[in-house]
């Protein structure tokens, strides 16, 4: 495990962030008023009401509730952990991460330096492709395959050599234990039962797996003819999750401009020989079933997604799972299509034998996602038949209610109400209850809550905040957070609202504070010291009168010690001289 990150570290990073520029960069927002507005990313919507305020530094969203700082959105839109969004935002100002020492356990910063050995094996395989005795062959099958130079360097192709310990020995000359646990780990070393250790890929094609930021995560290594396995992937480790990552997603969004539609193939080979072909918006799935997860990826980086698949049994599953994935993740705007190849046919063969212009039409030729819908659901149920009609009724209306986008949903109900002969309001009420993320409650605004919500919204309230020693320990709900922000302002009054909540981002209090960073409280901007510090005298004002009462109740009884008989007496002036504001 690495060291932490130092927080004053993140407050720098979070100070040096504009978000009104970091999310304009992926949502374009429009002016309104002192805010900034747009469609919201993470719902589906057609009026705005995703706002990002430049003085808060946060966001947030009127329609489906989300809401945070930079850092928030990074994790939500980018669907990065916390440490990758932090990371990504440091790239951007060209910063280095740094860590805590003494936090990390057995090898520090490790995680630092899978990065980096697979950055070092992958450019070993490189080198190995050039230089090995047995590389000649191997440039004779990328020949073969039709592949230049350019593509082989564009993915980074390499080759792992026949040995059983190449890789070992240019990684880890001498046995180095964490080291030769960690290439373990990280899968480029097999170690078997009796502690031998030796490469996992040999003699094989090496197709480097980037994520979403270029950094070399996994292998797949092909077999040069026709041996068993022809691929062998790389298990998954602590940097490899098949489910969530797509081969040549990297190499996609290299390219310049606007992505506008993405195609899922089958294979690396695919995705390579279409770049080969100047067709450079291909990815593949990792020898797994397309995941909800790869469609959330894929429409947050293009509208239009097309599946491409073979036209055999196996190609069919695939496109019906993929579609079932895809449901999820349809919101309005996006657009998923279904390309199915002649049988024993895949993009590499076709792409080779037709050419560029040639397999484009056909991926213009798409099939519809509300068509294959129907196509695939009117082979499993026949509407002719009473029980086809009701199967095929409970079905396409359990798959229907998935979708969030409420064209999809208006137009696949229509479309099945077509085929069962029924009206169309029937069914679509059953449809239309949209998953769509649930608002969260309005939380009830109470005195504290104010005062809070005020303060974390205008930091300099901090300066007009009043003195109150005797609230430092008083038993009050919020009151210890309260002071928390006071102090942390007091020590460094330029904290924004944004860096002022990342200091409770793993805390219970995290969620409540976001959800006071957008409470509306309509007050004047000229009137907010003022209710401030209204609100502030009436929390201790009611403190102390429920002191007073307490003590008033004992002393009726004679139970006063002299010391409190002393605090009743000091209660009841500092509440005479302040009466009037008790009535407010
Ligand atoms: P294919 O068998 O369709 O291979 O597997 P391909 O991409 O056409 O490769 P070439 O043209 O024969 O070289 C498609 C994908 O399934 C996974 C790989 O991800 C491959 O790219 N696969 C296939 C494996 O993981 N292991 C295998 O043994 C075979
Ligand atoms: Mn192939």
């Amino acid at each position: 495990m690495a060291g932490q990150i130092p927080k004053q570290f993140i407050d720098e990073l979070l100070a040096r962030t504009d978000i009104v520029e970091l999310i304009d960069q992926r949502v374009p927002l429009k002016k309104a008023g002192r805010n900034y507005a747009a469609c919201c990313p993470f719902h589906s919507e057609k009026s705005p009401s995703f706002t990002v305020s430049p003085d808060k530094q946060f966001y947030h969203c009127f329609g489906c509730g989300a809401h945070g700082n930079a850092i928030s959105f990074m994790m939500e839109f980018e669907q990065l952990e916390f440490v990758e969004a932090i990371e990504e935002l440091a790239q951007l100002h060209h910063l280095e991460v740094p860590r805590e020492k003494g936090s990390g356990r057995a090898r520090p910063a490790a995680q630092a330096d899978d990065y980096q050995l697979m950055q070092q094996a992958a450019s070993y395989y490189q080198q190995q492709l050039q230089q090995h005795p047995d590389s000649p062959k191997v440039r004779d099958y990328i020949a073969k395959r039709g592949l230049s130079d350019k593509t082989v360097a564009d993915f980074a192709l390499g080759y792992a050599p026949e040995s059983w310990d190449g890789l070992l020995k240019q990684l880890s000359p001498v046995n180095q234990r964490a080291l030769r646990d960690q290439l373990v780990e990280l899968r480029l070393i097999n170690r078997n039962d009796n502690g031998r250790e030796y490469d996992f890929f040999r003699d094989r094609l090496m197709f480097p797996i980037r994520d979403k930021r270029g950094r070399v995560i996994a292998f797949g290594g092909r077999v040069l003819g026709d041996g068993t396995p022809k691929y062998l992937n790389s298990p998954e480790s602590r940097l490899f999750h098949k489910g969530r990552e797509l081969y040549g997603l990297y190499e996609v969004r290299q390219q310049p401009g606007h992505v506008e539609q993405i195609l899922v193939v089958e294979g690396y080979m695919d995705v390579v020989a279409l770049a080969e072909h100047d067709i450079r918006f291909a990815v593949a799935c990792l020898g797994t079933a397309t995941t909800s997860d790869h469609m959330h990826t894929l429409f947050r980086y293009t509208p239009k997604v097309v599946c491409c698949y073979d036209g055999d049994r196996a190609g069919r599953d695939a496109a019906w799972r993929a579609l079932q994935s895809a449901l999820p993740q349809l919101k309005d705007g996006v657009e998923l299509n279904f390309v199915f190849l002649p049988d024993g046919e895949d993009p590499d063969s076709l792409v080779q034998q037709e050419g560029k212009d040639a397999f484009l039409q056909r991926i213009a030729k798409a099939m519809p996602l509300n068509q294959y819908f129907f196509e695939h659901l009117l082979q499993e149920h026949d509407p002719a038949t009473d029980a086809g009609k009701s199967a095929l009724s409970v079905k396409a209306a359990e798959l229907i209610k998935q979708i969030p986008s409420e064209y999809y949903r208006d137009s696949l109900s229509d479309k099945l109400a077509n085929l069962l002969g029924k009206s169309r309001e029937r069914t679509k009420t059953a449809a239309t209850r949209a998953p769509n993320r649930v608002k969260p409650a309005a939380i009830k605004i109470t005195p504290m809550r104010r005062a809070i919500g005020l303060l974390l919204q205008n930091p300099n309230l901090v300066n007009v905040m009043p003195d109150a020693p005797e609230l430092a320990d008083a038993d009050i709900p919020g009151m210890a957070l309260l002071l928390s922000l006071q102090q942390r302002l007091q020590h460094n009054p330029q904290l924004t609202t944004a860096q002022l909540i990342e200091q409770w981002r793993d805390l219970p209090e995290h969620s409540f504070l976001m959800t006071l960073a957008s409470w509306e409280h309509q007050i004047e901007p000229e009137q907010l010291s003022q209710e401030f510090i209204d609100t502030f005298h009436f929390i201790e004002d009611q403190y102390l009168q429920k002191q007073l009462d307490e003590l008033a109740i004992r002393a009726k009884l004679n139970q006063l010690s002299k010391a409190e008989w002393h605090k009743y007496n000091l209660l009841l002036q500092a509440l005479k001289s302040k009466k009037p504001k008790l009535a407010t």
